[in-house]
Formats: C-alpha cells, sequence, structure tokens
C-alpha cells in the first residue's frame, strides 16, 4: 500500500515553488506554502492567483474548484509551520550551502517519518541528503517549468534512498496525473543534461552576433517544431536559475566546456535582467512576471523596412538541379507567383521534376488547398530546360545539386559566365561553407546560402546564410524573397550547421551518449523531453527518422569545424551506422521498425 500524502509543504515560491503548490493544491492535497520573508510570500501568493486565474479564464478551470484549491494552501513564512507535514518539496535557489541549511532545518523540525524532496535541477541530492540525519528519506522530485502544465516528473534516488521512500513518491507522481521517471543521482537528471549544452550554445550564437535572438528562436520553433526557441526558453527558466544550474553542471558533469555559461549570463544576472520573472532578459516584457513580449530597442524592423535596405526586385528564378530540394523549391516560387526556369541534366530528368512537381499540386487540389487554375498557372510559369545558359536573364539563382563542394564551385563559376550583373546566387547547401562556392565566382558579395528545409513546400523556415563577403543588398533580397514565399527567413554567419543543425544534433548526439552511458532508457529519454520540455518527437525517435547515417555526418562536420570535444560523435551511433542500423528508411536504428 503506497503511503498516504495528505499535507506537502513547498519551501521557496518562486517560478517553481508556486506552480508545484498549484499542482498539489489541485489534486486536493494540503499544502503549507513558506516563504523566507511576507513581501516574498505575498509575491508567490500573487503568482498563484494570477496562474489559477489564468485557468479560469481559459475554461480549464472552475470557479468553485479555484476557490477549493485556494482554500487547500496555507502561506506561512518560515520552516516551523512545516511540523506536521507528511512531504517536503524545497524549490529555493540553485545554491548548494543554501540547500543544506534548510534541509539541516527541516530535519530538525519535520516528522521522523516525513520525506524531504528537492527540486534541485543540477545539484547533488545525494549531497543534500547528508545535510540531514535521514538521508534514505531524501529524494529529488524534479517538476518542470510551467509546473501546472508540464507533465514529466524526474524522480531521483540517491544510493541510501530507500526503495519505498521511491516507490511512495511514483504513486504521488501518478496521483498529481504526473509521468515519471525514476533515475539515479547526475547532474541535471535527463532532461536539463540534454537541454542545457543546447541553450548555453544558443546564448553564445547571440552574444557572438551569429544571429538575433528573434532568428534563433524562430528557427528553433520552425525548423524543430520546438514549443519556443531557446532563448525565450532561459526567459522562463531565469537567467539567474539557469546560470547555476549550468555552472553546476560544468563543476559536476566532466567539466564539459559546452556547460561553461556563456559570459553574457553572468553579466545579465548582475545587471538584473533575469528573465520574464524581472520583466527583462533576452526579452523585454510587458511587467515582470508577465509572459508578453514588448517591443524594445533591438526588435527588427518590418520587411518594408527590409526592402528600403536596398533588396533587389525579383521576378524569374533559376533553380538548378533534379532532386528532392530543388523540385520542391520549384513549386513553392511557381506557386508564389515567380516565373522559374528549371535546369536539369537532361530531357528525361526534366520530364520526371515535372512529373513530381504536377503530382505534388495535385495532391494541393484534392486537399482542397490549391485551385486547379492556380494550378496550372503554376505549371505554366515554369520552363524546364538542360541549358545553363538559359539563366541569363533571372533575377536569382538556386542551386540544388548534389552536395559536393567541387560540383557545387563548376556550377558557380558558369553561372558567373552566363547571369546578369546584380543577380543573386544562392546555395541550398546544408553542410558546406557558403563562401567556399562563392569564391568560384568573380562576385562573392552576390552569393548567400538558402537553406531550405525538406518538404520545401511545407516547412517554413529558410536559413539565409551570409559569408564574411555578401553585401547586405543580396542578404536583404534574399530576406525578401522568402517574405513573398510566406515563408520565415532567419539570417545567420557561414557555420557548419547553420543555426538550426548546429543546435539541433549536439543535443541528439548527447542522447545517443547518455544512452550508451546506461544512465536511462531510450523510451525514457524520449519521454523526458517530450512531456518535460514539450519536443514533439525525442531524440530516438528523431534520429530514426533523420537517418542515423545523415545525422553522424553532420555531426561529424560540426566537430570537425568547431573541435570541440564535447561534439565527438557518440561512438553507439558510429557503430550502429556501421552495423547498417539506419533508422526508419533501413527498418531499424534505434528501434526495430520491421513491423511497421
Ligand atoms: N526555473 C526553472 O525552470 C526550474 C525548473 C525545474 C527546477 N528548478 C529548480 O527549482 C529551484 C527553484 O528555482 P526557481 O527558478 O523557482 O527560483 P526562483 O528564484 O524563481 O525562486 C526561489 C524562491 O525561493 C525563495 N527563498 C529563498 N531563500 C529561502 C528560504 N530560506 N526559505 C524559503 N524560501 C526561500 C525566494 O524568495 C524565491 O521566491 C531550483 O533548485 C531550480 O534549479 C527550476
Amino acid at each position: 500500500m503506497a503511503r498516504e500524502f495528505s499535507t506537502v509543504g513547498v519551501v521557496g515560491l518562486g517560478t517553481m515553488g508556486a506552480g508545484i503548490v498549484e499542482v498539489f493544491a489541485r489534486n486536493g492535497v494540503d499544502v503549507v506554502a513558506v516563504e523566507i520573508s511576507e513581501p516574498a510570500l505575498e509575491r508567490g501568493r500573487a503568482t498563484l492567483t494570477s496562474s489559477t486565474d489564468r485557468a479560469v479564464a481559459k475554461g480549464k478551470l472552475a470557479v468553485a474548484d479555484r476557490d477549493a484549491l485556494h482554500e487547500r494552501v496555507h502561506f506561512e513564512v518560515g520552516l516551523d509551520a512545516l511540523r506536521s507535514v507528511d512531504l517536503v518539496i524545497e524549490a529555493v535557489p540553485e545554491h548548494l550551502d543554501l540547500k543544506q541549511r534548510i534541509f539541516a532545518e527541516l530535519d530538525r523540525v519535520c516528522r521522523p517519518d516525513a520525506i524531504l524532496a528537492t527540486n534541485t535541477s543540477s545539484l547533488s541530492v545525494t549531497e543534500i541528503s547528508v545535510a540531514t540525519s535521514r538521508p534514505n528519506q531524501v529524494i529529488g522530485i524534479h517538476f518542470f517549468n510551467p509546473a501546472p502544465v508540464m507533465k514529466l516528473v524526474e524522480v531521483v534516488r540517491t544510493v541510501v534512498t530507500a526503495p519505498e521512500v521511491v516507490a511512495d513518491v511514483e504513486a504521488l507522481c501518478a496521483r498529481l496525473g504526473k509521468v515519471d521517471v525514476t533515475i539515479n543521482d547526475r547532474a541535471g537528471f535527463i532532461a536539463n543534461a540534454l537541454l542545457f549544452g543546447y541553450l548555453n550554445h544558443a546564448v553564445g550564437m547571440f552574444e557572438s552576433h551569429y544571429a538575433t535572438r528573434e532568428d534563433i528562436d524562430a528557427a528553433m520553433k520552425l525548423g524543430c517544431g520546438l514549443p519556443m526557441g531557446p532563448l525565450a526558453l532561459m526567459d522562463l527558466i531565469g537567467l539567474d536559475t539557469a546560470y547555476e544550474i549550468l555552472d553546476t553542471m560544468y563543476r559536476r558533469g566532466g567539466r564539459d566546456r559546452r556547460h561553461a555559461p556563456v559570459p553574457l549570463l553572468k553579466q545579465m544576472v548582475t545587471a538584473g535582467l533575469l528573465g520574464r520573472k524581472s520583466g527583462r532578459g533576452f526579452y523585454t516584457y510587458e511587467r515582470p512576471g508577465s509572459p508578453k513580449v514588448v517591443p524594445d530597442e533591438t526588435t527588427p524592423r518590418t520587411t518594408d523596412a527590409a526592402l528600403a535596405d536596398g533588396a533587389r526586385a525579383i521576378t524569374k528564378v533559376g533553380v538548378v538541379g533534379s532532386g528532392t530540394m530543388a523540385t520542391g523549391i520549384i513549386e513553392v516560387f511557381a506557386k508564389a507567383g515567380y516565373e522559374v526556369v528549371s535546369v536539369t541534366r537532361g530531357a528525361e530528368k526534366s520530364a520526371s521534376v515535372c512529373e513530381a512537381v504536377k503530382t505534388s499540386l495535385n495532391k494541393g487540389v484534392v486537399r482542397g488547398k490549391l485551385a486547379e487554375v492556380d494550378r496550372d498557372a503554376a505549371l505554366g510559369r515554369i520552363t524546364w530546360t538542360a541549358t545553363l545558359d538559359h539563366l541569363a536573364d533571372v533575377d536569382l539563382v538556386i542551386e540544388a545539386v548534389v552536395e559536393e563542394l567541387s560540383v557545387k564551385k563548376a556550377l558557380f563559376a558558369s553561372l558567373d559566365e552566363i547571369c546578369k550583373p546584380g543577380v543573386v546566387l544562392a546555395t541550398t547547401t546544408s553542410s558546406l561553407p557558403v563562401v567556399d562556392v562563392a569564391m568560384a565566382t568573380q562576385r562573392p558579395a552576390d552569393v548567400v546560402g538558402l537553406h531550405f528545409f525538406n518538404p520545401a513546400p511545407v516547412m517554413p523556415l529558410v536559413e539565409v546564410v551570409r559569408t564574411i563577403r555578401t553585401s547586405p543588398e543580396a542578404t536583404a533580397t534574399a530576406r525578401a524573397v522568402c517574405a513573398a514565399l510566406g515563408k520565415t527567413a532567419v539570417v545567420c554567419g557561414d557555420r557548419s550547421g547553420f543555426i538550426v543543425n548546429a543546435l539541433l544534433f549536439p543535443y541528439l548526439n548527447d542522447a545517443v551518449k547518455m544512452l550508451e552511458a546506461s544512465y536511462s532508457t531510450a523510451d525514457d529519454i524520449d519521454h523526458a523531453m517530450k512531456l518535460g520540455c514539450g519536443y514533439p518527437m525525442g531524440p530516438f525517435e528523431l534520429l530514426d527518422v533523420v537517418g542515423l547515417d545523415v545525422s553522424l555526418a553532420i555531426q561529424r562536420e560540426l566537430y570537425l569545424e568547431l573541435r570541440e570535444p564535447g561534439f565527438a560523435p557518440a561512438p553507439l551511433l558510429e557503430h550502429l551506422v556501421t552495423a547498417g542500423y539506419l533508422g526508419r528508411k533501413a527498418r531499424r536504428g534505434f528501434r526495430d521498425h520491421s513491423h511497421r
């Protein structure tokens, strides 16, 4: 029989604590909510009130239930109020000495049979537990932000946590409607160990002016389907908390430089820019605690302004290539009203690309998304040829041929001979340096990367890559064209992986390393990222879809360019590729897909 928890205590009512109070009170558990001072207590109460009011306004909570919820919560200053609770969850700032002091005090105050839990994200639960005389009753219960919304709880057992305490806490999580994964005490547990290297890397990109905050966030939302971009997520987590988590993970997790907090973070924390809770972090918010972003001095101007930056008029576009990307790109431009010249290596290839474009447009008609006349008009705008010379009068060329530098360089040298002056020359490469291609021409200022995602007609994102030689006009033109296509363009520097792959693949690689170290299972890791962070797929699901060979190749590129030891491909990934377990396409990757 699992133990009954009728009253729990929550210590610290900040970003996490106030949400944790709500989770318990919503599920019929009485809560003693404790803070360090009256003003802090008031802030905690206000957070709870506004959260439950929002739930009522959204129709997710009845008024009577809200009132009952509030009646279950008793607010008090000081730990003495926790004398008779069955379990305490501590959610004070991420400092080991503070947490140890609080646990020593809780040990003195609380009933001998009470369970003492910490919501720490990165500190050692074991080290916290030894500050008490009952380390076997100390456990980690790691909620995710916002606690009332996110389904996941990581239950962290130390080497001394009693098995019945683990079982009781697991049963409690189920009662709260949460999904738990139970794991050992390691820095960052599952989710944060995979998340924070990525978040810190994104901050580094922002700090080095590699891309703007809006572009970094849009790239990860639109390119990977994440619920929030990394910088908006840092603001939600709180920059002070994020700093402490990174710092601890760096020290506890083998001094992986990717966890060494980017210097900008410390500066922002010192300057009081803590994220949403202080009203300003990477973004500016309506007021402290508000989720609403308001424009500030770095909010970008609109596309009209981009036109003023010297974007050139584009009416006719050349697309070179006959693969999946070229086919999708031809369709996208023709549908958006551009005249398109498709260049392939022969009439047969042109015929098959033409067929593929027709099939795709017809699908749109069948689904009611495209009128027949618009389909016919789009097809009528495309000219099919095998002769590069037909690109003499286009305004923009998009190259989507095989991913080989020598082939692309030769093509760009030819384009340089053929195309009129002022044309923007774009490559869709996903892994080669754009500047190498640019330097094959006499006009590197007009060369950009236009990295479309597959399938191009569906994916809303395009990465516009500017090299150190690209002119502002060429970048502005690329941006304006993407906007005219109904896509979101993000502009970034010419580095391996651009934004999306550079941030995504090291995270996937880290997940493989975690599996390899037997810290957790593929199922639990996938669960943790989906239910704790709102990712549409877990890392192993995604790796199987993308292909393990493709993932390994990208990870190798990143490692070779940056020489970052943490980016070294996981040996398990290499072995699976060698064994031919490439993912869904091979019917076996991290999982067996043969029955599907
Ligand atoms: N922010 C997140 O996204 C997130 C997610 C999961 C876990 N966590 C973890 O939760 C814990 C709390 O983080 P947070 O982001 O909520 O921090 P926070 O700074 O928002 O809130 C901490 C609260 O603790 C209170 N406090 C400080 N000293 C206290 C004391 N002696 N007694 C009682 N209350 C005290 C503060 O007044 C403040 O309200 C940390 O361990 C953090 O790692 C945070």
